[in-house]
């Protein structure tokens, strides 16, 4: 018994060293990665553009709040975590930051104290970026941005999670290498795998989490990169993989839709009409060319420019001739899309293009999540306006109308008519559904 008491006694002092080593250890700062002359300025419009393109105001400015003030709160598994204050204020914001300390929190995610960020902060995806973006950045944060002397809420999570130093941890074993590799010879698909994989960040919401929550699948030769994550409910489609938008859709309604918001197929909905309406709407044609041609690459589409449509068949549907018969005893789900969804989406689910999208085929009607479908269902939906597409199409929510009941009757109808095969939704999931706040910021 004695010897057990000393054999925990000692495994305790042996823990209280290796914390003792992680909040200790000194912190160390990943160097710039490439080699940027001594004399190196950057040229006007760089650092607005780059932040553009990492989309910095999504996160960091709360709705109606001052640009880059911060304050937005973003949901985590383990609590809300709210976003900072990046405006050059010496006191509240990012004013005393040098150059060195800003690449840090964009590369390792520490502040110049060597607080530990938590990933809500996409660095995962920012230690990919090249010194010219960063400094351009870091000139724009410093002379361009309005300063702001407001301090945000604080992040106060739970224990554990509120032991920042255990980020540390999690830093050695999910971060890869800094810097951005160029897998091709080619400088249209390198650009484009550079854009999606860092300051694009797409992979934080569309590639799925691994057991320690880290990004899985680094880059395009492994399956898991892209092929499509949850987030606060809604599913991010997979964006590699036959059944992917990339893979279905010709190159110019995938450019369509990540400038937009709309094609021939699809609207945008829920976290990435925020991420089309202030940022991707702003990529240039050359930048918007490699994103759409890297995308496409990694699905096999490469030179073929045209659309891949699995139900392009004239024949009408079953779904389709059930609705048009307009039979009275057709089951509730049927009757309830005839009443409350027809006039925009029409009998055969295919709405019209960049006005009402299809509801055939669509990744956000079979996900295996329809926390999105229900949300649009129940709270309805807004495209961005874009300078290309200044219309902001909206469609009503409907959750006043229908019961929970209806309104799982009604999303099993669409999940499963026309080609869709998803699972059935029950009343209780829309339940958990309505009681949530709507994932579309208006
Ligand atoms: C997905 C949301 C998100 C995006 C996009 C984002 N940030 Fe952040 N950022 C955060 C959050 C949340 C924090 C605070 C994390 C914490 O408290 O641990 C943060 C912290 C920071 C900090 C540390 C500031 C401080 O006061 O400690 C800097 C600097 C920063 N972000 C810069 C940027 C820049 C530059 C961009 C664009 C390239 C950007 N962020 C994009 C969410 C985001
Ligand atoms: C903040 C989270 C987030 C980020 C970052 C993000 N997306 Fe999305 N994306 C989503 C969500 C959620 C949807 C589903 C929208 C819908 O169904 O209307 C989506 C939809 C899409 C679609 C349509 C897929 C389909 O099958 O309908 C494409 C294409 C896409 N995103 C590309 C990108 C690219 C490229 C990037 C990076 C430049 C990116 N996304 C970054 C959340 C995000
Ligand atoms: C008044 C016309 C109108 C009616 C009625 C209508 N919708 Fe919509 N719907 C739209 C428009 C416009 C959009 C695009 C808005 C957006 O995505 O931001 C849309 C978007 C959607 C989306 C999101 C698609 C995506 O990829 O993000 C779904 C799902 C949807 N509708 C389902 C339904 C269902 C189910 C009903 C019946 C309860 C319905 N709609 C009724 C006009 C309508």
């Amino acid at each position: 018994m004695k010897k057990f008491v000393k054999f925990l006694a000692a495994l305790a002092v042996v823990g209280l060293v290796v914390i003792g080593l992680i909040i200790f250890l000194p912190v160390s700062r990943t160097a710039p990665q490439t080699n940027v002359a001594g004399d190196y300025t950057t040229t006007n419009g760089h650092g607005e553009y780059a932040m553009r393109m990492g989309d910095c105001m999504a996160c960091h400015t709360a709705d109606g709040g001052k640009p880059f003030a911060g304050g937005r709160p973003i949901e985590s598994p383990f609590g809300t975590i709210w976003s900072t204050n990046i405006t050059p204020d010496p006191e509240h914001g990012i004013g005393n930051y040098s150059l060195d300390d800003f690449r840090a929190s964009l590369y390792d995610g520490i502040e110049p104290d060597g607080t530990r960020l938590y990933p809500a902060m996409p660095y995962e995806n920012y230690r990919k970026l090249s010194e010219e973006d960063i400094r351009a950045m870091y000139d724009y944060f410093m002379h361009d941005v309005e300063p702001v002397n407001e301090a945000p809420p604080k992040t106060d999570l739970g224990f554990p999670f509120n032991q920042r130093w255990g980020i540390r941890v999690w830093n050695w074993l999910a971060l890869s290498d800094a810097g951005h590799e160029d897998l091709y010879d080619d400088t249209v698909l390198n650009r484009g795998a550079y854009l999606v994989d860092s300051l694009g960040h797409c992979a934080a919401c569309h590639s799925p989490r691994s057991t320690i929550f880290a990004q899985a699948g680094k880059n395009a030769e492994d399956d898991r990169y892209l092929a499509g994550g949850v987030i606060a409910g809604w599913p991010a489609p997979s964006l590699h993989g036959p059944q992917s938008a990339p893979a279905k859709w010709s190159h110019d309604d995938l450019a369509a839709y990540l400038w937009t918001g709309r094609n021939s197929h699809s609207a945008v909905a829920g976290e990435m009409t925020q991420v089309v309406g202030d940022s991707l709407q702003y990529a240039t044609d050359e930048d918007m060319n490699a994103i759409v041609t890297y995308l496409r690459h990694i699905n096999g589409r490469g030179e073929d420019k045209t659309t891949l449509d699995a139900s392009s068949s004239n024949e009408p549907t079953e779904t389709e001739k059930l609705l048009a018969s307009a039979d009275p005893s057709m089951p509730l789900g049927a009757r309830l899309y005839l009443d409350n969804c027809n006039a925009c989406h029409f009998v055969n689910g295919k709405g019209a293009p960049e006005v009402f999208p299809s509801l055939d085929g669509n990744a956000l009607v079979v996900a295996d999540t329809a926390g999105g479908l229900l949300d649009v269902m129940l709270h309805g939906a807004r495209m961005p306006s874009t300078e290309k597409r200044p219309a902001r199409l909206a469609m009503p929510g409907f959750g006043d109308r229908l019961s929970d009941e209806e309104a799982a009757e009604l999303a099993t109808f669409v999940r499963q008519g026309w080609s869709n095969d998803a699972n059935a939704v029950s009343a209780e999931d829309v339940a958990a559904a309505r009681s949530k706040s709507s994932g579309t910021h208006h």
